[in-house]
């Protein structure tokens, strides 16, 4: 009996911070058995691969190599990072006409590589960039995943966990709507352990107070503006974000994440991209998770995707 299981293969398209800090972070998990680098820099994913094999010894036994998108055809997933990212005072959609235009070249060399597998897309503004990944791939909508509200959903709990003085595996919380200025807290859903958050206040941290989780949702939702200013860039964490989501679907974990997904009436929402609790598994998004809101997340909620879909109008009209 000879165990003839394909390696599984991931195309990371750009080697800047986010993507050098991707394939690190899954060396360095032993997530893939193949990492293909591409990147407009030849030099530069060369360099990162050469860089990146030498450490294998210490690692996990990765085969990695600069390639070329005929590299995509034999992939599972294909991860884009590449595009211009925020300066100090962009926001994310200020993005969109450049890189957008940018994706169109990119899923094209994609998809005429004959690939048939999953992409996940992390460049920003990433619900609107899924979306266009979606349209111009011609995937079906569970095999397009954006990284979403994953890095969101995880600053909301490492915070949370922070205040409280409580494990961040015990913060049971999430971040839903645009990766962006109008993304959203679900406070109804939020726990400490098994207990309502506010019920563990209560119980057990009367000097909380409302305010004080006001501002670490505004901490949340501005961490990028933060780190921007401090060092010109985030990666390490979306790096992170994205090897979890890797991890999730070649182990086929049937994890729920905050991803970006198609909604196609889920929270009355459709026809657009937008950060929501989901399945994900070796499928890509198996099922969205339409966790109950109260009145005022479902208005925030539904006040996100106004403005995702105003701002997607120069791209798809
Ligand atoms: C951030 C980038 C990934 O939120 O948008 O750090």
């Amino acid at each position: 009996m000879t165990v003839n299981k394909q390696p599984s293969r991931v195309v990371v398209i750009g080697t800047g911070n986010v993507g050098s800090s991707y394939a690190f972070s899954l060396i360095n998990q032993n997530i893939a058995d193949e990492m293909v680098l591409i990147d407009l820099n030849k030099e530069k994913t060369e360099g990162d691969a050469m860089d990146l094999n030498h450490g294998v010894p210490f690692g996990a036994p990765t085969k990695i190599w600069a390639g070329e998108y005929a590299d995509c055809k034999d992939a599972d997933i294909v991860v884009i990072t590449a595009g211009a990212n925020q300066q100090p005072g962009e926001t994310r959609l200020d993005l969109i006409e450049k890189n957008a235009k940018i994706f169109k070249v990119i899923v094209n060399s994609v998809m005429d590589s004959g690939f048939d597998g999953i992409f996940l897309i992390a460049t920003n503004p990433v619900d609107i960039l899924s979306y266009a990944t979606w349209k111009f791939s011609g995937l079906p909508m569970e095999r397009v995943i954006g990284s979403g509200t994953i890095l969101d959903t995880a600053r909301f709990r490492f915070m949370l966990g922070d205040y409280f003085g409580i494990d961040v595996r015990n913060i049971h919380g999430f971040i839903m709507g645009e990766h962006g200025d109008t993304e959203l807290p679900v406070w109804s859903q939020t726990r400490i352990g098994s207990e309502h958050v506010s019920r563990y206040m209560e119980k057990y941290k009367p000097d909380a107070t409302k305010e004080d989780l006001d501002k670490i949702f505004v901490n949340v939702r501005d961490a990028a503006y933060h780190i921007i200013e401090r060092k010109g860039a985030t990666h390490y964490a979306i790096a992170m974000g994205l090897a979890r989501l890797t991890r999730t679907i070649l182990r086929n974990e049937h994890s729920i994440l905050t991803v970006s997904t198609l909604l196609n009436g889920e929270y009355g929402l459709d026809d657009l991209y937008i950060g929501v609790p989901a399945i994900v598994s070796r499928n890509g998004v198996e099922r969205i998770v339409e966790t109950d809101l109260n009145e005022k997340e479902t208005r925030q909620l539904h006040h996100s995707a106004q403005v995702l879909k105003e701002a997607m109008k120069p791209v798809f009209e």
